[in-house]
C-alpha cells in the first residue's frame, strides 16, 4: 500500500499514521519528524531547516526531495509507505510521480482529512508528545491512561514543538493553503483523492479511513 496523508497543521496526519502504519505492516514517512531528528542531531540539513520551521515556512523543495528520494530507497519501503507530511508542494508532488515510476510504482491513494481551521488552532494547542518514543498526546482529546505516564513506552517526560506557538501556526496555515491546497486538484485529476471528515473523533476518522481503502482494493 502506498499512501500519502494529505491535510492541513494539526489535521491528524500523525496520528492516522501511526494506525496506517500498524495495519498495513508499512513504514510512516513523516517529513516533519525527519527534520525535527536532523534539527536535533544538528546535522547540515538540519542546520539550513531550524529556523524555516520554527517561522513556520517551508523547507525547499530541493532539500526534501532529496531526504525522500534517500529514504525511499530503504528495503523497508519496497512493499508500501504512508507518506505523512510530503508531498507539500506540486513540485514535490512530481518529483514523488517520478521517483515511484522510476521504479515502476505509482500511488495507490492521497487522503485527505478535511477539518476547520478553528478545531485546528485548538487541536495544535493542546498538542504535545512523549520525550522518549515521540507518541503523540493531547490535553483534551487524547489524555495518556495514566496521568503523566506514556501509554506506548512508560516515559514520564513530555515535550511541545516549537513551531506550535500562535504565530508560526498562522503561517503554517498560510503556507498550506498557498502551496500545498493546490495538491488536492492534481490528485483529484489523477484519481488518487479520497477526501476523509476530520473533524470526527480519532476513532470514527480511523474507520473513515479503513472503508476509504477498502473501497480502493476493491
Ligand atoms: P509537520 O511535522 O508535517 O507539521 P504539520 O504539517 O504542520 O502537521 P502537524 O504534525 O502539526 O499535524 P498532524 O496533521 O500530524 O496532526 P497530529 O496527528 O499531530 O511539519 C513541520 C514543519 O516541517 C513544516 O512547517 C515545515 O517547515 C517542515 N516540513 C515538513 N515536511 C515538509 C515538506 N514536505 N516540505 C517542506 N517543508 C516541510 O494531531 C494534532 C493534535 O490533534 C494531536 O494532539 C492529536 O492528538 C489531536 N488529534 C488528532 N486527530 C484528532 C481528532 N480526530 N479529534 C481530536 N483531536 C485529534
Ligand atoms: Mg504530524
Ligand atoms: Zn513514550
Amino acid at each position: 500500500m502506498r499512501l500519502v496523508l494529505l491535510g492541513p497543521p494539526g489535521a491528524g496526519k500523525g496520528t492516522q499514521a501511526q494506525w496506517l502504519k500498524e495495519r498495513y505492516g508499512i513504514p510512516q514517512l513523516s517529513t516533519g519528524d525527519m527534520l525535527r531528528a536532523a534539527v536535533a542531531a544538528g546535522t547540515e540539513i538540519g542546520r539550513q531547516a531550524k529556523a524555516v520551521m520554527e517561522r513556520g515556512e517551508l523547507v525547499s523543495d530541493e532539500i526534501m526531495i532529496g531526504v525522500i528520494a534517500e529514504r525511499l530507497r530503504s528495503p523497508d519501503c519496497a512493499r508500501g509507505f504512508v507518506l505523512d507530511g510530503f508531498p507539500r508542494t506540486v513540485a514535490q508532488a512530481e518529483a514523488l510521480e517520478r521517483l515511484l515510476a522510476e521504479r515502476g510504482e505509482k500511488l495507490d491513494a492521497v487522503i485527505e482529512l478535511a477539518v476547520d481551521t478553528e478545531a485546528l488552532v485548538e487541536r495544535i494547542a493542546g498538542r504535545f508528545a512523549c520525550a522518549k518514543c515521540g507518541a503523540g498526546y493531547h490535553d483534551r482529546f487524547k489524555r495518556p491512561a495514566v496521568e503523566g505516564v506514556c501509554d506506548v513506552c512508560g516515559g514520564t517526560e513530555f515535550v511541545r514543538r516549537k513551531d506550535d506557538n500562535a504565530e508560526a501556526v498562522r503561517t503554517r496555515l498560510q503556507a498550506y493553503a498557498a502551496q500545498t491546497a493546490p495538491l488536492l486538484p492534481f490528485y483529484r485529476q489523477r484519481g488518487l483523492l479520497r477526501t476523509v471528515d476530520g473533524m470526527a473523533p480519532i476513532a470514527e476518522v480511523t474507520a473513515a479511513i479503513r472503508r476509504a481503502l477498502e473501497d480502493i482494493a476493491g
